[in-house]
C-alpha cells in the first residue's frame, strides 16, 4: 500500500471500485497541491470547511484530521461510501464530518472552500453560484485540477461568479485557482477573457432554471417526451446515440411487470419503457443524486401514478438486500457507464451484469446497449449462459440475455 503523505498526516486511501486499475492512486497531485497551499497560508482547526467534488476523501480526510468541521458535497454515492470507508480504515472520527448530497442545501457560514473542478462547465457554474451564497465574507476559495483541465473558460467563470481570481504556478502538472472571496459587495474583475469565453459558451445568461434544472432539455417526438436534466447528468443536451439504438429496438411485456432502468441518467430509457407498458412498475437507479432526481422529475411530469421508485445505489448493491428485489425483476435496461470516478474501464459494467443476474426472476431479461468494441457479449454469455444480439450499427450493439 502506498501511503498518502500530506501536511495534515499520512493515510492509506483506497480507491473504490477499480479492480482493473488497482494500481491507480486514490488521490492526485491537485489534491496534494491544495493541502500544501492551505497548510502554508491558513489554520483550519475549528473552521468550517466545504469540500466539493472530492472523489475518495483525499481532501476530506486530512481536513478532519486537522480538526476542521468538514462538509463534503458530492453528486456521487460512491464518493460518499469512499469517505466513510476511508475514514474507518484510517481511524478518523466522523463526528465533525457531514456528507451533503449535491441535491441538498449547502451549509451556511463556510470559512474555506476546497474544490476539485467538475467535468462540465454548467455543473461548475451551478456549484460556484451555490457556494457564493454560503461563504463568509472573508472566506478562502481554492479550486484545483490537472493543468490540462483548467481552461480559460474555467477561470473566466470563477472571475465572473466568485470575483478576482489568480492561478498558481503549475506543480506536478496541477494548478490552483485562488479566489480571495470578494463576493459580498466587491466588484468582480471583468476582463476581455471573461466576456469572450462566456459569450462563446452561452453560459453568460442563466443556464439554470429556478428549480435547479439546466435549460438544455431535449425532446423525443416519437414518445412525446421532454427530457430535463440537472447539470452533472450524462447527455443532458441530446439523446445519446447508443441510447437511441436501444430505444428503437427495446420491447417490454404488457402485464404489471417490474422494470429497472439501471444507470438511468435522466431516466430516458425507463420513461420509454413506461410508454410501452403503462402497467409496468419502474425502478430508476443511478449512483448520481442529480441523475436520480432528474429521472424522478421527468417521470412525475409525464406519468400520474405511484408505480415508480427512484433509488441511488452503486450498481444494484443495496437493492439486492433492501428492496426485496432479489429474483423478482422482469426486465432490466442498461446503458452502462464506461467511466467511474474519472477512471475508465469495464469493471462497473461487469458488476452491473452480475447484480442484474441476481435480481432478475426466471425468464427475466437484461438488455444492454454499448459500444461494439467493449465485447460485453462474452461476459454476458459467461454469466447468463447465452447472449443474443438484438440490433447493431457501426458503433453500437444492443444485447439481450435471459435468466433461465
Ligand atoms: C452511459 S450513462 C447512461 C444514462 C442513461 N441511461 C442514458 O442512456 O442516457 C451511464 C450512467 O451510469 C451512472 N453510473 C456510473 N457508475 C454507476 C454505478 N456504480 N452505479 C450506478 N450508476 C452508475 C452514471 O451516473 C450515468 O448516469
Amino acid at each position: 500500500m502506498i501511503e498518502y503523505e500530506t501536511p495534515y498526516g499520512e493515510f492509506v486511501l483506497k480507491r473504490f471500485f477499480s479492480e482493473e486499475n488497482e494500481s491507480l492512486q486514490a488521490w492526485d497531485s491537485a489534491d496534494l497541491y491544495v493541502l500544501r497551499y492551505l497548510n502554508e497560508h491558513y489554520r483550519v482547526e475549528g473552521k468550517r470547511v466545504l469540500v466539493v467534488n472530492d472523489l475518495f476523501g483525499a481532501i476530506t480526510i486530512p481536513m478532519l484530521n486537522a480538526g476542521a468541521s468538514c462538509f463534503s458535497v458530492s453528486d456521487s454515492y460512491i464518493s460518499r461510501n469512499s469517505y466513510i470507508a476511508n475514514c474507518r480504515n484510517n481511524a478518523i472520527s466522523r463526528d465533525k464530518h457531514f456528507f451533503i448530497e449535491e441535491t441538498q442545501p449547502f451549509p451556511q457560514n463556510v470559512d474555506v472552500v476546497l474544490m476539485k473542478i467538475p467535468k462540465s462547465l454548467a455543473h461548475l457554474k451551478e456549484q460556484l453560484e451555490r457556494i457564493k451564497l454560503v461563504v463568509n465574507s472573508n472566506a478562502l476559495i481554492i479550486a484545483a485540477d490537472k493543468t490540462k483541465n483548467i481552461h480559460t473558460s474555467t477561470i473566466a467563470l470563477f472571475e465572473k461568479i466568485v470575483g478576482a481570481t489568480q492561478t498558481s504556478l503549475a506543480w506536478k502538472k496541477s494548478r490552483l485557482i485562488l479566489s480571495e472571496n470578494q463576493i459580498l459587495g466587491a466588484e468582480t474583475s471583468s476582463g476581455d477573457v471573461e466576456k469572450l469565453y462566456l459569450e462563446q459558451l452561452n453560459l453568460d445568461g442563466d443556464c439554470l432554471s429556478s428549480d435547479g434544472f439546466t435549460k438544455d432539455s431535449y425532446e423525443l417526438d416519437r414518445w412525446s417526451l421532454i427530457l430535463r436534466s440537472r447539470s452533472s447528468v450524462f447527455s443532458r443536451k441530446k439523446l445519446d446515440q447508443g441510447t437511441a439504438l436501444l430505444l428503437q429496438h427495446m420491447a417490454v411485456g404488457n402485464g404489471s411487470e417490474c422494470i429497472i432502468d439501471l444507470a438511468c441518467g435522466n431516466g430516458v430509457v425507463g420513461l420509454v419503457a413506461k410508454k410501452l407498458n403503462k402497467n409496468a412498475h419502474l425502478m430508476f437507479v443511478d449512483e448520481s443524486y442529480m441523475a436520480v432526481e432528474s429521472a424522478k422529475e421527468n417521470y412525475l411530469s409525464n406519468f400520474n401514478d405511484d408505480k415508480a421508485e427512484f433509488i441511488v445505489d452503486d450498481c444494484l448493491s443495496s437493492m439486492k438486500f433492501q428492496f426485496g428485489a432479489r429474483n423478482r425483476i422482469d426486465r432490466i435496461f442498461c446503458n452502462p457507464p464506461f467511466h467511474q470516478q474519472k477512471s475508465m474501464g469495464k469493471y462497473t459494467a461487469h458488476r452491473m451484469f452480475h447484480h442484474a443476474f441476481e435480481v432478475l426472476g426466471t425468464k427475466g431479461e437484461l438488455w444492454v446497449v454499448a459500444n461494439r468494441h467493449l465485447g460485453y457479449h462474452a461476459i454476458l454469455k459467461q454469466r447468463f449462459g447465452h447472449c443474443e444480439t438484438v440490433a447493431s450499427n457501426s458503433k453500437f450493439v444492443v444485447l439481450r440475455s435471459t435468466k433461465r
